[in-house]
């Protein structure tokens, strides 16, 4: 049995390939994964994948996510749209480790034109591998939501 919740994954034709071969790195790695799309390398449209990505990470019906597309930047625009989704490009594994300890990413974004594969495997490695730190971070998240209870962005600083 797997031993970790399932991830989602999803791409654009311009991330297939690299979806494909982080689909068998997870599962190699013992996650059981959802692959939202595309099961082709035909020419579709980012943000038909990233949406239903997206809003399964924002409900909380999945805890993470991984996208891919030519930059990361068409995915990570399009699933930061939602509440409670923290969509980080990475491009190296130590972007996306810092993505993980400070920003608490919720999705992983890859370039998938600017990485290669064995450095793919890495940078999500990395974000799976590494905790999120809490305590300031935890704050600053919290402003990024604007949370009421714990969000101080009116208050005046000394
Ligand atoms: C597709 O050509 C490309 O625009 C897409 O993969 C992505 O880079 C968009 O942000």
């Amino acid at each position: 049995m797997p031993s970790h919740p399932p991830i989602l994954i999803a791409s654009d034709h311009a991330g297939f390939e690299l979806k494909e071969a982080l689909e068998a790195e997870l599962k190699s790695l013992g996650y059981e994964v959802d692959d939202l799309g595309p099961a082709s390398d035909a020419s579709i449209d980012y943000a038909d994948f990233a949406h239903p990505l997206a809003a399964r990470v924002s409900s909380g019906e999945a805890e993470r996510g991984v996208l891919l597309c030519g930059t990361g930047l068409g995915m990570s625009y399009t699933a930061n749209r939602y509440p409670h989704v923290r969509a980080a490009v990475a491009w190296t594994p130590e972007i996306a480790a810092l993505a993980r300890e400070h920003n608490d990413a919720n999705v992983l974004v890859l370039p998938a034109r600017f990485v290669g594969t064995e450095e793919g495997k890495a940078i999500l490695k990395a974000w799976l591998d590494t905790p999120f730190a809490g305590g300031r971070h935890a704050r600053r998240i919290a402003k990024i939501e604007r949370d009421a209870t714990t969000d101080t962005s009116t208050e005046e600083k000394p």
